[in-house]
């Protein structure tokens, strides 16, 4: 057998289709996948929520459709993803076992219907599911066209509350605690009257009342992750022992998103991401940005290049009312765009709109007639060009000298407290990414607990919850030359949700050099910022009005302006510490102040980057032994002049890859959605 670390098929750049083999009549199928053949498709995934057609009956399975369509596939050399189906149980196994169906916060019972309707905790559910993949992993082992798994679909959490989940939770909490004294301490119960006196006192947060415990609620959450992780574990088990060179994946969705990404990403290969850009002109200035944070932080869980396992081929609707046709080029440009940020395979949702079910106007790359249009064309030019670009760009990967600290337990402990009603965790990390992104800088977004070995630059919003283990080892990146750029509400509270008595930010607050005297949840009022060179600027969400430490080197870069008790107070310091320096923001100035401090540290620093992108322009850089390749694409629907800067403006001036254009200085006219790749 392979070494499943030497099987890199997975590190192939192709692009590959979504297939439900069992919604169409067997007479098309050939059909279908000779027209895949002939427009590019090299990968297909398959199964994702066929259960009920694998096993109709309980212990009575059926592969025989399946067998018959993965033959096919090998027929026509397309590689095949199976998708485990436990997404989606069958009727008659959520009849036999109802406590496979998830109680919601509010005591109803989510019934099946339409999909997701399975709790993590069902010993059922787990024994079922299991049994089901192992049977698909020992039947498809060797199956000549199959490649790899997708781990059930799109995880997360959903503070279901059965019976077995109180149990599972309470035995999850004594190996924490191991005793109610500790309990009660680290959640302060005593308020309220909420102190348990027997461990059965313990149950998850029935009634979903937001105003519970945060100590418990956040520790729910931990749990829920937990479970999920144990629930995809028992898959992974059951597909290695019998297909130890399979890849296994899984296939996140975007955010609002309250899994833990990082640690459902432990036990997989890589991860994949489900990528629907929006397609609706009003989303144009902010869908290319948060869809680049997107790509960046699924590169980010595994910390290596991922897939789309779905990506948008058609107007969406069918959970919302339709969004617009992406026009001619946008196909392409966003293949290209998740390219650029290190996907390597690209498989589109999907091959035909479905004339069945409740997704019909979730549109596929051919509509309901099945007249190949329009779409499918784009998709065929567009996987011959990522074809013949291949060789170049596989294994290689973009390259950050700037990481984003992203941390799901920040997320979710303040969603638990919203601090004020415009402040919002991932916005903030969004907007600290648009503007890198808009000065053509790339960055990593990783874990809060990775090393930072090999950055310049980290930037570490609102670590609002704090240990040691974190503080230490952002200190030493900043004391050992890095540049650190801290934020309003870090340090608040340790890891149980408890506010911590000490001045903020807490255990930061030497690292930053500052402490926050008091603040002011501004929410969404307007407070004038006055920069150190005489510029104003807004800032919002939050005031903390700082006390520059006197025995430091502490600049102050912002004042806080206008008619505000505090005006005149430190509002953004850089304390020089170490041989590094740390930025402190005590609020959420505008996209404008981000941008001239960004490109300060870029400048002070000697990052690659370039000023003037237009609205919708993206560069990203991926480079590896076979070179280093600069991708400008304009992700808008207008034509775009602009000049590209330094050394970008040199790759410029070489032949484009993909139209074969040349810029000779820099000097770039795009049209809407066009896309072209240089030579660093
Ligand atoms: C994804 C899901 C697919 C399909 C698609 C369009 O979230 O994984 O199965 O439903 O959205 O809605």
């Amino acid at each position: 057998m392979a070494n499943p670390q030497q099987n890199k098929t997975y590190e192939s750049i192709r692009m590959g289709v979504d297939y439900y083999p069992e919604h169409w009549d067997e007479a098309m199928w050939e059909e279908d996948v000779a027209l895949m053949k002939r427009s590019g498709v090299a990968v297909v995934r398959v199964g994702e929520f066929a259960w009920s057609r694998m096993e109709p009956r309980d212990g009575e399975f059926n592969f025989d459709w399946l067998d018959r369509a993965l033959d096919l596939f090998a027929r026509y050399g397309i590689e095949v993803v199976i998708g485990t189906p436990t997404h989606t149980p069958p009727r008659w196994l959520t009849e036999k076992y109802p406590d496979i169906l998830p109680i919601l916060p509010n005591g109803g019972v989510y019934q099946p219907g339409v999909r997701g309707h399975r709790c993590f905790n069902s010993r059922e559910l787990r024994r079922y599911g299991e049994r089901i993949v192992s049977r698909l992993a020992e039947r498809y082992a060797a199956h000549p066209a199959v490649i790899g798994w997708q781990t059930d679909n799109e995880f997360s959490l959903l503070d279901s509350q059965g019976k077995q989940v109180a149990e599972d939770f309470r035995d999850w909490v004594y190996q924490r605690y191991g005793t109610l004294e500790q309990l009660n301490r680290a959640w302060g119960t005593v308020v309220w009257s909420g102190e348990y006196s027997d461990w059965n006192e313990v149950n998850p947060p029935l009634g979903g009342s937001p105003y519970q415990n945060p100590s418990f609620l956040l520790d729910f959450t931990r749990f829920q992750w937990e479970m999920v992780a144990d629930f995809q574990n028992g898959q992974i088990a059951a597909i290695r022992a019998h297909c130890p060179d399979h890849f296994i994946t899984h296939n996140y969705h975007s955010y609002p998103q309250r899994l833990d990404l990082y640690k459902v990403g432990e036990a997989l290969d890589f991860a994949s991401f489900d990528y629907y850009p929006n397609t609706s002109p009003d989303k144009a200035s902010t869908s290319p940005y948060s869809g680049a944070l997107s790509l960046d932080v699924t590169r980010g869980v595994k910390r290596q290049n991922f897939w789309i396992m779905e990506q948008l081929s058609g107007s969406p609707g069918a959970w919302m009312p339709m969004w617009r046709m992406p026009q001619p080029g946008y196909i392409r440009a966003y293949v290209w765009q998740a390219l650029s940020r290190g996907a390597d395979t690209v498989v589109h949702f999907r091959w035909r709109s479905a004339n069945i079910g409740a997704e019909q106007f979730w549109h596929g790359l051919i509509d309901h007639s099945n007249v190949p249009g329009r779409r499918l064309a784009e998709f065929a030019e567009t996987s011959a060009e990522v074809q013949r670009l291949a060789p170049l760009l596989e294994g290689t990967t973009p390259e950050a000298q700037i990481a984003i600290l992203m941390s799901h337990e920040q997320l979710e402990a303040l969603r638990i407290q919203k601090q004020t009603d415009s402040f919002d965790y991932y916005e903030n990390v969004k907007e600290y990414h648009r503007t890198l992104t808009k000065l053509g800088m790339g960055c990593d977004v990783i874990d809060w607990r990775q090393p930072l070995e090999g950055y310049r630059v980290v930037i570490a919003p609102h670590l609002y919850l704090l240990d040691d283990e974190a503080a230490e080892r952002l200190s030493r990146f900043a004391a050992d030359g890095g540049t650190l750029l801290l934020t309003a509400r870090t340090g608040v509270k340790n890891l149980n949700n408890v506010c911590v008595m000490q001045p903020l930010p807490g255990l930061l607050a030497d690292c930053a050099g500052v402490t926050v005297r008091e603040y002011d949840p501004l929410g969404s009022d307007v407070v004038r910022l006055d920069a150190e060179d005489g510029e104003q600027y807004a800032c919002s969400q939050w005031a903390d009005i700082l006390d520059p430490a006197a025995d430091r080197r502490i600049e102050v870069m912002a004042r806080y302006g206008g008619p505000v008790f505090f005006a005149g107070e430190a509002a953004v310091t850089r304390h020089e510490f170490g041989r590094g320096e740390t930025y402190y923001l005590g609020t959420h100035p505008e996209e404008d102040y981000l941008r001239s401090l960004l490109l300060r540290i870029a400048q002070e620093r000697d990052l690659p980057h370039t000023e003037g992108l237009p609205a919708g322009v993206q560069v990203s850089v991926r480079a590896g032994s076979s070179g280093a390749y600069l991708f400008v694409l304009n992700l808008s629907r207008d034509t775009r002049r602009f000049r590209l800067g330094g050394a970008y403006a040199q790759a410029s001036s070489g032949e484009g890859l993909l139209g074969g254009r040349r810029y000779g200085s820099g000097e770039m006219e795009m049209k809407p959605y066009e896309v072209e790749i240089f030579r660093l």
